[in-house]
């Protein structure tokens, strides 16, 4: 049943804040956002996550990472591995666009991260895309697919099981930093292709959330959390601003609710 998954606001705060400014921007957001029923998740730079940490002792707001390796250690110069972060983050974002653009990771080096997660218990936030062009030709369901399918195929060859609490976020890469979001409507049948996919590959799909993220604000999220296969967000840059989460997850709250009701 769609309504049992929870609704869930995670912050990327991407290559911004400062340890000397992040913890005060935290707890300015975990202040501002206590809604009951949203679970909460902020993902500050490797350098802030102590601060980030610290500042949200006490509220029940979470800590994620923005990335891992996929190896566990060893001569990665400049590079985090998931392992590093216990006790600091207990999530991360895993295959983000601007990775697999600026980075060059693949589905497999995904896979691996996925099953570095796994292995760490961090509770991955796996994120897909299309480009504008696939969109375009029609191909933006396929693409998904694409990048869906060949993470999971190298998570089962690494002899891994994807996580009972994977979090996938759709996120169309036109849509990101661009003040252009997607349809609410499109988002949500790009949900259902994620589903099915997840349930080709063996995956309890009903009970994975499924995120949209790509210029969420207040002013938009509401078509997105309108639609009952959308189960909260991922906020770019929005996510630096209080007032702007505080709208943001204070409209999830009321699709919390209304789940809870039904
Ligand atoms: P944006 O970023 O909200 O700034 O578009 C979203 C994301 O990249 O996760």
């Amino acid at each position: 049943m769609a309504v049992s998954r929870p609704v869930i606001v995670a912050g990327n705060w991407k290559m911004n804040s400062t340890p000397e400014s992040a913890g005060s921007l935290a707890t300015e957001i975990a202040a501002a956002t206590e809604v009951s029923g949203v679970t909460r998740v902020l993902c500050p730079p490797f350098v802030c996550l102590v601060n980030v940490r610290d500042a949200l002792v006490g509220t029940n707001v979470e800590v994620g990472a923005q990335n891992v390796h996929w190896e566990a250690a060893g001569a990665y110069t400049g590079e985090v591995s998931a392992g590093m972060l216990a006790g600091l983050a207990t999530w991360a974002i895993i295959g983000h666009s601007e990775r697999r653009r600026d980075q060059g990771e693949d589905d497999v080096q995904i896979g691996r991260k996925l099953v570095r997660c796994i292995e760490a218990g961090l509770r991955p936030i796996l994120c897909v895309g299309e480009q504008l062009p696939e969109r375009e030709v029609g191909r933006a369901e396929a693409t998904v697919q694409g990048q869906l399918e060949e993470t999971i195929a190298e998570v089962a060859r690494l002899g891994a099981v994807l996580p009972n609490d994977l979090v996938i976020a759709y996120e169309p890469v036109w849509a990101i930093g661009t003040g252009r979001t997607a349809r609410g409507s499109d988002a949500a049948a790009m949900a259902q292709h994620v589903r099915s996919t997840l349930a080709a590959a063996g995956i309890s799909a009903e009970r994975v959330p499924i995120l949209y993220g790509g210029s969420v604000t207040s002013a938009a999220i509401d078509e997105f959390l309108a639609e009952p296969d959308i189960d909260g967000a991922l906020v770019g840059g929005a996510s630096l601003k209080v007032d702007e989460m505080a709208g943001i997850v204070a409209r999830a709250g009321l699709t919390a609710a209304a789940r809870q009701a039904a």
